[in-house]
């Protein structure tokens, strides 16, 4: 009994430490991710807004509840843009986040001035607080399509869109960058009006993946390729899998050889063999040194007196067993009937599980 439960605690204590080692494998990449990514300074100021936003809300109802209605509402009247509640929003700024804290908490100091100025002079229905503080006051940030030092417009393309409508430009919304079209996948080109390599023109707007067997091509469909991805070879105008394998020199000797769509891969052959046409033991087509081929299988002297040791015990239990019936049967034809039934279950599982069975041994015994 205290044994039972020593071991039974051994492995729940296992089970925990084998948990902690495999959780922290998990989320440590993911934390180093949170703390050490970098977001510019216009994604940290909108961090701070944001945060701003988050504790504008949870303060809307202030200090005030049950008492006079109207006596309540004046107080929140003059609640709602008072110095009380900034100094409240403030002192909860940026404690709220789980991601970019420490970006949040950074631009605090910088931000105290600014968000004082609009909270108290500014009216926030002809200007938010984005605007007001990441693009005007600490020129983070640059309106929407403008980008660089001094927000420069976007530049837009003959039709008047930018980048065709397949793509940003470079540095949008930040004070960087050098608004160069930034075009989005399957598009390419100076104001991505082109498709990009290993796409095709599906329509005037719209750019879609050749066939996975091209490199190039002039549609949809495996018959539209112009020259063919590695592993593939045009032949009757598709690119049909090369088979690498039917070169026998393309793996080493003792490998076997997988041929895969659009590639291959050479596996080990099993132990026993020299050489091999596909995996496990009785797939060898030679033997290694000082073994030979015994019953599809390569088999050196030792293991052949193993299995033959094994076959002869095993032959020994089933005459036994076959004697046991013999004896039976002539008590009871019935009992007799159940036991050959069990013996057969028997000999079917122990032969499924030897090495090699009784069977293949026996015929060949003499080679
Ligand atoms: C603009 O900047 C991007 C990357 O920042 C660069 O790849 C590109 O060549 C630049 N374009 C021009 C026109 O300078
Ligand atoms: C022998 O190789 C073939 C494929 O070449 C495979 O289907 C079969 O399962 C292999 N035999 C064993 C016993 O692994």
């Amino acid at each position: 009994m205290g044994i039972i439960f020593t071991v039974k605690f051994i492995l729940f204590y296992l089970l925990i430490v084998c948990n902690l080692i495999y959780s922290k494998k998990l989320t440590l990449p993911e934390l180093d991710d949170i703390n050490s990514k970098k977001i510019n300074e216009c994604q940290r100021c909108k961090v701070l807004v944001d945060s701003f936003n988050y504790w504008f809300d949870k303060t809307s109802r202030g200090k005030f509840e049950g008492g006079d209605t109207a006596w309540e509402e004046s107080k929140l009247r003059s609640y709602a843009r008072s110095e009380i509640r900034l100094v409240e929003i403030q002192e909860s700024l940026c404690s709220e986040l789980h991601k970019y804290q420490d970006h949040c908490y950074s631009l605090t100091e910088e931000a105290e001035q600014p968000l004082e100025k609009w909270w108290l002079d500014k009216d926030p229905n002809s200007i938010d607080l984005h605007t007001w503080l990441c693009i005007e006051n600490l020129k983070y940030c640059c309106p929407e399509n403008h980008f660089g030092f001094s927000c420069e417009p976007c530049p837009l393309d003959k039709d008047n869109k930018l980048c065709g409508g397949h793509g940003r430009c470079n540095g949008e919304g930040t004070r960087k960058g050098n608004g160069s079209c930034e075009c989005f996948k399957g598009f390419t080109g100076h104001s991505c009006g082109e498709c990009a390599q290993n796409y095709y023109r599906a329509d005037t707007y719209t750019c879609e993946p050749c066939h996975k067997t091209c490199d190039g091509c002039s549609g949809a469909g495996a018959d539209a390729c112009e020259a063919c991805k590695e592993g593939w070879k045009l032949e009757g105008g598709f690119c049909n899998d090369i088979d690498e394998c039917s070169d026998a020199n393309t793996c080493k000797p003792n490998q076997f050889c997988m041929n895969e769509e659009g590639s291959y891969a050479c596996k080990s052959c099993d132990k026993s063999c020299k050489t091999c046409a596909g995996p496990g033991c009785s797939n060898c087509t030679s033997c290694g040194p000082g073994a030979m081929f015994w019953s599809g299988v390569c088999v050196d002297s030792k293991l052949k007196d193993v299995i033959l040791a094994e076959t002869l015990n095993r032959v020994i239990l089933y005459l036994g067993l076959l004697l046991i019936i013999i004896l039976i049967t002539k008590i009871s034809h019935a009992l007799a009937s159940l036991v050959v039934l069990i013996v057969a279950a028997y000999i079917y599982y122990s032969e499924k599980n030897s090495t090699m069975n009784v069977v293949y041994v026996i015929s060949n015994l003499y080679f």
